[in-house]
């Protein structure tokens, strides 16, 4: 049985920095809810399976180079390209868990050192995907992620970069405008940070429909 048989689903998604527990923590929440008889789609960014995708992925490996603005752009094409089907799923009723959105977006091409490509640039491609219902943002501080384990072989994946996304998602949800966004200490043991996620989504869940149908990022 499903608690959301003539309502719409949720939009939910995780943000946060490298090693802050986002897909462990998403793909423990996709499973509670649909234990719960919640119907969930557990999507992430970037989706490397598309052409676009693959483009991505081979940029993040070193494979390629390309302009800063040009990889901004493929990674909000491949938002775009899976906006339709989100919207599809939310409107059917399935709640979906996005791991990572716009927010890293805009905050990872704005951190770039080399490049001067403004947050105010980089957020204008986001303009018109679907908006979250709640954003999470899984706050570390950068001490506790590296503890956490060596950087991985990816680009961006490093102390400056890191250290400068941090910065920028902070100034971002401290926006007026994203009040839809929830801090989670993500330092805290696995079991602790999935019961403190699982709280807000339960009751962004019940209130979908009082917000009414799935509104567009501004
Ligand atoms: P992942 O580790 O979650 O697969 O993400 C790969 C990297 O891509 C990560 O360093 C964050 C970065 N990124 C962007 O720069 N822009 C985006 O729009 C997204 C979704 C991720
Ligand atoms: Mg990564």
């Amino acid at each position: 049985p499903t608690c959301e048989e003539d309502g719409r689903g949720a939009l939910v998604v995780v943000e946060g920095l490298d090693r802050a527990g986002k897909s462990s923590q998403c793909e423990i929440l996709a499973r509670r809810l649909q234990e719960m008889g919640h119907q969930v789609r557990y999507v992430r960014f970037p989706d490397r399976s598309t052409p676009i995708g693959k483009l991505i992925d081979n940029y993040l490996r070193g494979q390629s180079q390309l302009d800063d603005h040009s990889i901004h752009l493929l990674f909000s094409a491949n938002r775009w390209e899976a906006a339709r089907s989100i919207q599809e799923d939310i409107a059917n009723g399935v709640s979906v868990i996005v791991d990572r959105y716009s927010y890293s977006g805009a905050v990872y091409s704005a951190a770039k050192g080399n490049s001067n490509l403004s947050l105010q640039w980089a957020w204008q491609p986001e303009v018109g995907l679907p908006r979250p219902d709640l954003c999470l943002f899984l706050s570390i501080s950068t001490e506790e992620a590296a503890r956490r384990g060596g950087f991985g072989v990816e680009r961006y994946e490093n102390d400056t970069m890191q250290k400068r996304v941090r910065e920028l998602f902070l100034s971002l949800i401290e926006l007026p405008h994203n009040d839809e966004i929830c801090v989670i200490d993500a330092g805290k043991s696995v079991g602790e940070v999935a019961g403190d996620i699982l709280e807000p989504v339960l009751e962004c869940m019940k209130n979908v429909d009082a917000i009414g149908p799935l509104r567009k990022l501004g």
